[in-house]
């Protein structure tokens, strides 16, 4: 099966409507997809991209559905082997075919799928090669979400193909993206699990695609959009330093103890009139944690005591905290014990990479009595006049 997505422009990729999990690690709770695009010019064809390895002959079927004889180009923009692990069915099929990707991306290929050398057209930011009628330009974008990504722009009909960038792990039959409800989930969730950390280089990244016209914006994951404003808008909401007024509860309980505590502080949020997320990370998919972290204003994990640790899961949820570096600008830690332990300090020197402001923790033996609920009270007492500050908010009385 392919698309038509322009004129003498193709979507030849794969929907994989059945996948359920990325990296062995990421949920997919709606499948996903890997685009790739043919791009027929009046004297050389360029296939920008590939699918995941192993899918490598439906890819290979969609072309010979469109009549496909021959790739002059197959066009690199990141290396990963979603988008990469087929160009070795693709140069076996089309033996004449170069690889057209950046030195960076070129020494990837070679050592993850051991493409030899002579395969390669390496080009520089901004170079542009002719297909005839058709012009493709390398615009560089290190770090969305690996250091050798491009994206490639299509001149004269001002397509844009930025790979990953803009994506989203969405199984869909349909083309086009029609209105920002349709979509702001399925990709708030790839942007707070792929590209959250890489927020500053996207900033500098989206500045730079200002300066192109672009009609249609077509990733490689998921739908597209010929309504560009759609998801550059949704991105520079995202990339922005303003946080919402909300603050994100992670917690784990084992015999209820935490679990109470929790319950207090929540409540002593609602009564204040500050929403709240409370989530409870032993049951919670990584993209649920990850989409209330890309605008939470503060962060509140709340964890037992195991052994003279955390849970594992809140080491989990402080380990991914740290790695996706959302703007928290607050974040504060509910830890309950029962005789002893560490909890404070291992988590506190999990968060490196977190500029957030550390609010007093409260630290709790077994189940919270009444001084433990003052100190409850005092941290949500704190948080609710800091975001009052932000937002401005009153409390429900
Ligand atoms: Fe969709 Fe970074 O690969």
């Amino acid at each position: 099966m392919y698309r038509c997505v322009a004129d003498n422009v193709y979507e030849v990729g794969v929907i994989d409507w059945d996948r359920k999990l990325f990296d062995e690690l990421i949920p997919l709770p709606y499948g996903t997809s890997y685009n790739a695009y043919l791009v027929r010019g009046s004297e050389k064809i360029a296939l920008i991209d590939t699918v995941n390895s192993g899918r490598g002959a439906e890819l290979l079927e969609h072309l010979r559905a469109l009549g496909v004889k021959k790739i002059d180009y197959v066009i690199a923009n990141h290396a990963e082997q979603d988008h990469s692990g087929s160009i070795p069915d693709v140069l076996r099929e089309f033996p004449e075919a170069k690889v057209v990707t950046n030195a960076k991306c070129r020494e990837m290929l070679m050592a993850l799928l051991h493409v030899p050398e002579d395969k390669f057209i390496v080009v520089n930011d901004r170079e542009r090669i002719s297909l005839g009628d058709k012009t493709l330009e390398f615009i560089f974008a290190p770090w969305v979400h690996w250091p050798e990504t491009m994206l490639t722009y299509l001149v004269e009909q001002q397509i844009l193909f930025p790979c990953d960038f803009f994506g989203s792990h969405l199984a869909t039959s349909k083309l086009f993206v029609d209105s920002p409800a349709e979509i702001e989930l399925h990709a708030k969730r790839y942007y707070a699990e792929i590209m959250m950390p890489f927020r500053t280089n996207i900033a500098g990244h989206l500045e730079v695609l200002k300066k192109y016209p672009i009609k249609i914006i077509a990733p490689s994951h998921g739908p597209l959009y010929n309504k560009p404003e759609i998801i550059m808008e949704l991105y520079s909401k995202w990339i922005g330093a303003e946080t919402e007024n909300r603050v994100l509860v992670l917690y784990v309980s084992m015999h209820g103890s935490t679990g109470k505590a929790v319950r207090h502080f929540v409540e002593q949020l609602i009564r204040q009139g500050i929403p709240v997320r409370q989530i409870d990370i032993a049951h919670a998919d990584l993209g649920e944690i990850a989409i209330e972290l890309v605008d939470a204003t503060t962060v509140i994990l709340a964890t037992p005591t195991v052994l003279t640790g955390a849970h594992p899961a809140a080491v989990y949820a402080a380990y991914l905290f740290n790695a996706l570096r959302p703007k928290t600008k607050y974040a504060g830690l509910i830890v309950s014990y029962g005789w002893g332990g560490r909890c404070i300090e291992q988590i506190k020197g999990m968060l490196t990479n977190i500029k957030a402001e550390l609010l007093e923790s409260v630290y709790i033996r077994g189940l919270p009595a009444e001084k433990d609920f003052e100190l409850i009270d005092k941290l949500a007492l704190t948080i609710a006049e800091k975001h009052r500050t932000i937002f401005g908010s009153e409390k429900n009385g």
